[in-house]
């Protein structure tokens, strides 16, 4: 029932009471949080109806006396451990954490694109303890982050193409640049583009930091 993808998602889930599923739609990441016991609790929300109504059909019974389905458009006044937000794109993840009441301590976030102003927006309260690229018929990015009280900081190649992929690069990671370089150096054969070239220095620049690495094959 699970892609590879929601797979991914689900087991970086930590262990907690109160799971938030934001933009849960089918309901299947709170669904297996609940079934595997990470979270006592899951509140599946969803802007839309109908997209809720998928999630409580797909609820197990069992399963129903530990979920709550809420209607609204992001966290707003629902508090929570840890929150999930998949497969949303990175500015709509970052207005559901700005509409967020009290932040939750642990986020899983799957953004679809912006994984830059994602990267820049938890620098300041909270700490990335994993920033993965993996590939399910596309590539992903997958970043698990805690709550702290220190800012912390970041390269501006840690912000484009996230801490663990460049600190411990898996071969999704690897595969996925060596891709971009290829494509950004095609455009650049036919078009003089300074943007395309900005992308393709700083692609260049990680592969280069990456061939120093040790290539880390637990991560894919
Ligand atoms: C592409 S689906 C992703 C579903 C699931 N999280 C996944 O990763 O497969 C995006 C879902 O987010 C919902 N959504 C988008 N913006 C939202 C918001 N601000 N608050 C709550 N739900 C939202 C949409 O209605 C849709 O069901």
């Amino acid at each position: 029932m699970l892609t590879k993808r929601l797979a991914r998602i689900a087991e970086c889930i930590p262990q907690c009471d109160v799971l938030a599923d934001v933009g849960c739609d089918h309901g299947y990441i709170g669904i297996a949080a609940l079934q595997r016991n990470t979270a006592q609790q899951v509140v599946f929300i969803d802007v839309s109806r109908r997209c809720l109504a998928k999630a409580r059909q797909n609820c197990p019974p069992p399963l129903l006396g530990r979920s709550r389905f809420v209607c609204q458009d992001g966290l707003a006044d629902v508090v929570a451990d840890c929150a999930v937000i998949a497969g949303m794109g990175g500015l709509e993840i970052l207005s559901v954490l700005n509409n967020a009441r009290v932040l939750p301590q642990y986020l899983v976030l799957q953004p679809m694109r912006n994984q830059y102003d994602v990267r820049r927006y938890l620098l300041d309260g909270y700490r990335v303890t994993l920033d993965v690229k993996f590939f399910d018929g596309k590539y992903y990015d997958l970043i698990l982050a805690q709550r702290s009280q220190t800012k912390c900081s970041a390269t501006q190649l840690e912000l484009l193409f996230g801490s663990t992929n460049l600190a411990r690069p898996g071969r999704d990671f690897v595969e996925w640049l060596r891709l971009e370089q290829n494509k950004l150096q095609q455009i650049l054969t036919n078009c003089n583009d300074a943007e395309v070239a900005d992308k393709l220095h700083y692609v260049n620049a990680a592969l280069q930091f990456v061939n120093a690495q040790p290539c880390d094959n637990t991560i894919n």
